[in-house]
């Protein structure tokens, strides 16, 4: 339907708590989620969250199989998620690189943990749980981050590890920058 802008760090629509969604199956929500995976995939991103197109929603969208910005990820399930609640399954942390498609061209290590169950619903309403670890558990964590208004520099502790894309990654493919 349609690429839409991305906000950009620095933004205050990007620091809200973003509302739980109450109607599913909906034309208008069906819309919105179309605008979020033209607009992920046109930046090649990862993952995507409603706040980030504007859209003060507890929407999120995160998969792919391969990913330029991430080339050593594994593969991640296409996934919808509305109303998430996230448990951490361990006290185990995990720290990673991570990018932001509201933060282009830089990068930083952040800790999460590294297995948590993931609940919600689907647009639909239809109930989602998971039990996940590893660079899928990040992402989720990252992504619903943005519905708490928290951007990934803000949990960056190490800021000798935080800097640019083409700087840290020389070799890394162009269209992963932003
Ligand atoms: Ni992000």
């Amino acid at each position: 339907m349609a690429v839409r802008d991305i906000l950009k760090m620095g933004d205050p629509r990007l620091l809200r708590q973003a509302e739980p969604v109450t109607a599913f199956d909906t034309p208008e929500l069906h819309a919105l989620i179309v605008d979020l995976f033209d607009t992920m995939h046109a930046a090649n991103g990862a993952g995507l969250a409603a706040p980030q197109i504007g859209v003060n929603l507890q929407v999120v969208i995160f998969g792919f199989k391969q990913n330029t910005r991430y080339p050593d990820a594994p593969e991640v399930p296409q996934t919808v998620l509305l109303n998430s609640v996230l448990e951490p399954l361990s006290d185990q942390r995990e720290e990673g690189w991570e990018g932001c498609l509201s933060v282009p061209g830089l990068r930083g290590v952040v800790s999460r943990y590294q297995r948590l169950r993931y609940s919600g619903v689907d647009p639909f309403g239809q109930r989602i749980v998971r039990e996940v670890d590893g660079f899928h558990a990040r992402v989720v964590q990252h992504e619903c981050d943005h519905l708490i208004g928290v951007l990934y520099p803000m949990r960056v502790t190490d800021f000798s590890r935080f800097g640019y894309t083409e700087v840290l990654f020389p070799g890394m493919d162009a269209s992963a920058d932003d």
